[in-house]
């Protein structure tokens, strides 16, 4: 962005420096938390020290249409607000470039998040996607995108209740207009837009701590090239130990213990069928229909065959479904997902990426096995499993493959030498109370990991 034009939106930025809640309307309630929070404590999520709430249910009433705001929210004259069309390459590398260079990094600026431009338009185009949903911001100058959020469509049963919501995600600032209240007028627009097509609920993550988390989940990295990973100081050979014998612990298996194969379209209906049953051991966890079980599952699998994309990947390739097939009934009796992310190393001389494989979903039917999660069969065919997922990463040259705890996650971390990360991520709802859901901690009588079904991107 050229330094003219880069002056003058900061200082209309300056100016700008919006009353968050005044701007939503002007009808929004002060809370006790409004003074810290002066964006959030307006909005209708719990706020910091509520009680937990007797009965789950939204925080305001749905709005039948014309209530809604029709007239998109005030940007300072400098900007303007832009509808990215993800399924254009044009537009799409102009994200992919926004996010590639200041997006999320960790707590030491060392890596940064590099979405792909494959896993872009997979990610914001799930079957019922909204383009109005893909909210950016331009500098009217220029048309530089400098800015940028964006919702999909999913539906959520969180405990007993279901209903539609938006996954909200990638909102990305570019570093020079930050700290200038322009965060609150991306959500604010997102969520009208998202209120223009009758949807009131929203669930989005955040390693930032704000009002008020659902659930707090941990990050889990397991190595897979250790070298690699020491050579960008992404891991550490303890003091007792020695590279040679970390490399040698963390060895893997070169081929999958369970019959497993990539996911094909013949097995979308078995895959679903067997995903909603598992997801039901989970507080939280999204409802998926076959498209959209065909979508999250089949359709990032990339072009080409196996290992035109370099050993153990296609072209593109940006998820890895595999499935175990039972001989006799050929129905999916197992199936795991992991997808693909790389960070940009930001100062190391030697490599400029790590390849990073993410857990994705991943079911079982030995869950509906009497007795099976009491006398360990569960935990042990998961080990098997998700260490099938490993084989195949490794396979595919991820450099490490990384985990949160959520789902069934917890009990196998520990065993498949998965080590705690120094990060945490943070789950919320926008508009909806539940008491707060199991993740790194048990809650109640639910142990950890078991409150929270949904795995963000
Ligand atoms: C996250 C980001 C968009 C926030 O923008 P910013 O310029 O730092 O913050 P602004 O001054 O515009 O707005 C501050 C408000 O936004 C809130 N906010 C900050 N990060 C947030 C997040 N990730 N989600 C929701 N709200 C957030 C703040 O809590 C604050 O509101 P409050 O006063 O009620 O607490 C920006 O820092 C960024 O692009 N970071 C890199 C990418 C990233 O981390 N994205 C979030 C992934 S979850």
């Amino acid at each position: 962005m050229p330094d003219e034009t880069e002056g003058s939106v900061t200082r209309s930025l300056e100016k700008m420096k919006l009353a968050d809640g005044a701007q939503g309307g002007g009808q929004e309630k002060k809370t006790a938390t409004a003074d810290a929070h002066k964006f959030w404590g307006t909005q209708p999520v719990p706020q910091l020290g509520d009680e937990p709430p007797l009965e789950d249910g939204y925080i305001e009433p749905s709005k039948p249409r014309e209530e809604v705001r029709q007239d998109a929210y005030p940007l300072p004259k400098d900007f303007e607000w832009t509808t990215v069309d993800i399924m254009d390459p044009t537009q799409n590398k102009e994200v992919h470039d926004l996010l590639s260079l200041h997006y999320v990094e960790d707590a030491n600026a060392s890596l940064r998040f590099k979405y792909s431009e494959e896993f872009l338009r997979w990610a914001l185009t799930p079957p019922g996607y909204f383009k109005e949903w893909h909210v950016g911001v331009r500098v009217s100058a220029n048309k530089k995108l400098v800015a940028f959020i964006a919702g999909v469509p999913i539906t959520l049963r969180v405990r007993g209740k279901e209903f539609a919501a938006s996954e909200v995600n990638y909102i990305c600032i570019h570093k020079k207009l930050r700290s200038k209240r322009l965060a609150p007028v991306l959500i604010k627009e997102v969520t009208r837009q998202i209120n223009l097509q009758g949807i009131f609920q929203a669930i989005y993550t955040a390693g930032a701590v704000i009002p008020t988390p659902i659930s707090v989940c941990r990050y889990y990295h397991r190595s897979l090239n250790v070298p690699k990973l020491l050579a960008v100081g992404f891991t550490f050979v303890p003091r007792n130990s020695t590279a040679a014998r970390m490399i040698r612990m963390n060895k893997l298996p070169d081929t999958p213990t369970l019959g497993v194969r990539p996911m094909e379209e013949k097995d979308v209906a078995s895959v679903a069928d067997l995903f909603a049953r598992y997801m039901k051991r989970f507080d939280l966890a999204p409802l998926m229909t076959l498209e959209d079980v065909r979508h999250h599952f089949l359709s990032a699998q990339g072009t080409g065959t196996i290992g035109d994309g370099g050993p153990g990947r296609r072209v593109g390739q940006v998820t890895w479904t595999y499935v175990v097939e039972n001989p006799a009934t050929h129905k999916i009796s197992d199936f795991f997902s992991y997808y693909y992310l790389p960070s940009t190393i930001l100062h190391s001389a030697a490599h400029d990426m790590v390849e990073a494989g993410y857990l994705y979903y991943y079911a079982t039917d030995v869950a509906f096995e009497d007795g099976a999660e009491a006398d360990g069969r569960l935990k042990n065919r998961l080990k098997t499993l998700i260490g099938d997922a490993l084989v195949i990463a490794n396979q595919a040259k991820m450099d490490v493959f990384n985990a949160l705890t959520l789902m069934d996650n917890v009990s196998i971390l520990n065993d498949l030498k998965f080590g705690p990360g120094d990060a945490n991520l943070n789950f919320y709802l926008y508009n909806w109370r539940t008491a707060k859901l199991a993740g790194m901690s048990d809650e109640g009588d639910v142990k950890a990991g078991m409150g929270v079904g949904v795995v963000m991107l």
